[in-house]
């Protein structure tokens, strides 16, 4: 596999791994952040979404898909 490829995991019962060099941009195409590697809420309890914050674990989140 290529290393300039993004990969994107599933931490287990927490948010998505992003690593690669990534631009996230808001829904009206505005650029939030540009980084190598960001984690990305799926507990949907995130105050800092689309980023992780450390709730998912405050909130007890659990995921039974791994992908
Ligand atoms: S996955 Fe971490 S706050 Fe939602």
């Amino acid at each position: 596999m290529s290393e300039d490829r993004v990969s994107i995991t599933p931490l287990k019962d927490g948010p998505l791994e992003v690593k690669g060099a990534v631009r996230i941009n808001a829904s009206d195409g505005t650029e939030i952040k540009e980084a190598d590697t960001v984690y990305l809420c799926r507990c949907g309890g995130s105050s800092k979404k689309p980023f992780c914050d450390g709730t998912h674990k405050k909130i007890g989140f659990t995921s039974d898909v791994e992908a």
